[in-house]
């Protein structure tokens, strides 16, 4: 068998794995993780080959509480202290000084470590079954989207993975906000569901944005996170008549719109939560969706230009070029 329910058994089999240096894939409340020991130089490089990822690209290392981040880190300032009070377990991992033990496979090279504590109870469990940390990028092939149901991690990764731990749709649905704390200043690098302003609040100064060029991060490539079929964000008074353009092209479209803006049929029309958190939780599963269909173009209804939008806005971004 290799997608199992999650369960005391599943689990403890799963920290077996990781101990021989096999892979495992398992649920976050973000997106599946393809977790592999992170001590382990050589079942890292496996993540590695599974992806199809460059081997620079450096991985979160997700840890079971916060005592064990000086495994990991050294010279941790306060402000990470601060954060991961609040924020972990949760959606947020921070770069910080690697400790020299951290293998350099794991953070692509780079004197610096992303870790986080994942708010998942089969996460934790593994974590703690496990007994140490758990090196995961989401479990999905380079620059394909991120998996948010089990199936999905099959889809993407099948025999590359011994175990895929089975724990449901993933809640939060975009991966982690990521936060650099290694330099002078708090820069952040991935928008998530914990927004800047949250992290500014706990800090009490301000957060930086980093420009793509300055980080080494796949996430912050342009191309990422994409379906096959071309997709377009647009407005939504102008989706209507891009619509009929297209269909009098004859083309297969695939609807990702928030209220019924055309008639088309209703097998390629996806209709999106008008709640940020809602819809980012439906994000990945219904490109993915759409992607399947073999469709020649998926029109995405561009969503508010709000705060509680950034994660969805670099995402969809990242997806789908804009009208
Ligand atoms: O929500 C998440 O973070 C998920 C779940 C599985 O925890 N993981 C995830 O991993 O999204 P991944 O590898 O797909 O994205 C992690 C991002 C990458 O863009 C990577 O380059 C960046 O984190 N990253 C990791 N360590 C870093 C470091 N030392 N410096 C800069 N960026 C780093
Ligand atoms: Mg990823």
């Amino acid at each position: 068998m290799h997608t199992l329910p999650a369960d005391h058994t599943t689990i403890a089999a799963a920290a077996h794995l990781l101990r021989q240096g096999q892979l495992v894939a398992f649920p976050t409340e973000t997106v599946y993780g393809l977790g592999a020991d992170a001590t382990n130089p050589e079942a890292v490089r496996r993540i590695f080959a599974a992806k199809g990822r460059p081997v620079d690209h450096p991985l979160i290392v997700h840890i079971p509480d916060l005592a064990s981040l000086d495994q990991w880190a050294q010279n941790i300032p306060d402000s990470a202290l601060k954060l991961a009070a609040h924020f972990w377990p949760g959606p947020l991992a921070i770069i910080l000084n690697k400790q020299p033990s951290v293998p350099l496979e794991v953070t692509g090279g780079q004197t610096t470590v992303g870790l986080r504590m994942p708010n998942h109870p089969v996460a934790l469990q593994l974590l703690q079954a496990f007994g140490g940390g758990i090196a995961a990028p989401s479990a999905n092939r380079f620059c394909r989207i991120s998996p948010t149901q089990a199936s999905h991690v099959n889809e993407e990764l099948g025999a590359a993975v011994a175990l895929i731990l089975e724990g449901g749709p993933c809640q939060v649905g975009v991966e982690s906000t990521i936060i650099d704390l290694s330099g002078l200043h708090p820069h952040l690098l991935r928008p998530g569901q914990i927004s800047r302003a949250a992290i500014e609040t706990v800090l009490g100064e301000s957060v930086l944005i980093s420009a793509p060029t300055q980080v080494r991060t796949s996430g912050m490539m342009a191309v990422h996170y994409a379906p096959a079929t071309r997709a377009l964000r647009c407005p939504s008074e102008r989706l209507p008549e891009l619509y009929q353009q297209l269909s009098r092209q004859h083309k297969k479209i695939g609807l990702m719109v928030s209220q019924h803006l055309v008639d088309t049929a209703p097998a390629a029309q996806i209709l999106m939560p008008k709640d940020a958190d809602l819809y980012a939780q439906a994000l990945y599963a219904s490109l993915r969706k759409l992607d399947s269909l073999h469709l020649d173009i998926i029109l995405i209804e561009q969503p508010p230009d709000h705060d509680d939008w950034q994660a969805i806005h670099d995402r969809l971004s990242k997806a789908s070029a804009r009208l």
